[in-house]
């Protein structure tokens, strides 16, 4: 089954040998890219859709997200936007609600959220657990979380349920926990943080994590400065997320290792938080993704165009860096190389605007500009 989408007014591939194309043209064949081209020269498919000028990207690869909870946290929200100020123990909230829950809440929950994902332009997810903070709750998170994306992260390590001793529950999430909850992640995180867990306590977590074969990405310098993007990057972490407050020698860390610097600009909308200058960390060489890192407390947004638009607002981004940073930077993050651009042979995951140009992402902030969303060669949206 192969289709045609023609008349695309600019295609911005992402890939970096194809650039940007104009009056382009993609033939999408099962689940792949098969042909890009100028639209006069297009070849015959099974169908053909004419995108009448629109704009065409990659879809969005959203590298952080938890989304296994119940309840919400409104409240919290408005008392933040009243002057308190954001601290990590609002996790317990949730983790009260997301127990007492039925597995069946928990998955319908998840299931509004990819869709609110998929009709923000997301085509990849990853999903975090961390709102069940024992053995059997941490292990049905992942569970839940493995129907919907195979990026799943246990991050039993987000903070220390009240009821257990601090020893017990780290020797628990490197043990027991880990052991139940591996088969079903494929990375291992946590929350280095004043209130969550120290930087030798996230080394023993994530150590543990690779030992038994998953991959690691860190909750690094959210709410201050500190040693969490520096352990990310001695680990060779995937990703050290969030970066609000980072120091120079924070900065050289990421630009020399392999680590790539997740910023979640909706964390810092939601919190009312300082936003990292994204500039400093594209002039020195780090490699740079976007997420929504959607969840109850610090950020309950699922739209990467918002995010985007935070971006290149607040971050000196360009549209141009903001949109690379929101598919191929969450690929790189993920360690994918099978998506986050549109080239021959690649997955057919791509996001059309209502729009001539990716620009119109940050110049058009809330406007709901995702025409369509085509997900392996389906469309979705
Ligand atoms: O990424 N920082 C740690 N975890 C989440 C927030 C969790 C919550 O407040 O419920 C985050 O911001
Ligand atoms: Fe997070």
């Amino acid at each position: 089954m192969s289709v045609l989408l023609t008349n695309i007014g600019l295609l911005a591939t992402q890939d970096p040998e194809l650039g940007e194309l104009t009056d382009a043209a993609i033939v999408l064949s099962d689940d792949r890219t098969a042909w890009i081209g100028p639209s006069a020269r297009a070849p015959a498919a099974d169908e053909q859709a004419d995108l009448d000028g629109r704009a065409v990207l990659p879809g969005f690869v959203d590298s952080h997200a938890h989304l296994v909870f119940a309840g919400d946290r409104a409240a919290e929200f408005a008392a933040r936007m009243a002057g308190t100020r954001y601290v990590a123990g609002g996790i317990q909230t949730t983790v009260a609600a997301t127990r007492a829950a039925s597995d069946d809440v928990l998955r319908a929950n998840l299931a509004r959220l990819a869709r609110e994902l998929l009709i923000a332009g997301v085509t990849t997810f990853e999903c975090k657990s961390g709102y069940g903070l024992d053995v059997p709750q941490e292990q049905r998170s992942l569970r839940l979380a493995s129907e919907f994306t195979p990026e799943t992260t246990f991050l039993g390590a987000h903070v220390v349920p009240p009821e257990v001793a601090r020893e017990d529950y780290l020797a628990s999430v490197c043990g027991p926990m880990l052991a139940a909850c591996a088969p079903h992640a494929r990375w291992i995180d946590a929350f280095c943080e004043d209130g969550a867990f120290s930087v030798d306590e996230c080394r023993l977590v994530l150590q543990a994590g690779l030992a038994a074969g998953l991959g690691a990405r860190l909750h690094a310098n959210q709410l201050g400065p500190g040693p969490g993007v520096g352990l990310a990057v001695e680990l060779g972490a995937a990703s050290a997320d969030h970066c609000t407050y980072l120091t120079s020698a924070d900065v050289d860390d990421l630009a020399t290792g392999s680590t790539v610097a997740t910023l979640l600009p909706l964390v810092e909308f939601s919190t009312r938080s300082p936003y990292p200058d994204a500039r400093t960390l594209l002039d020195a060489g780090a490699a740079v993704a976007i997420a929504t890192d959607c969840n109850p407390g610090s950020g309950y947004s699922t739209s990467m165009p918002l995010a985007i638009a935070l971006a290149v607002r607040e971050m000196r981004m360009t549209p141009r860096e903001a949109v690379y940073a929101a598919t191929m930077g969450g690929a790189a993050a993920l360690r994918r190389d099978d998506i986050g651009r549109i080239a021959v042979g690649q997955r057919a995951d791509l996001t059309v605007l209502e729009a001539p140009s990716y620009i119109h992402l940050a110049y058009r902030p809330g406007v709901p500009l995702i025409a369509q969303v085509w997900r392996s060669g389906v469309r979705v949206v």
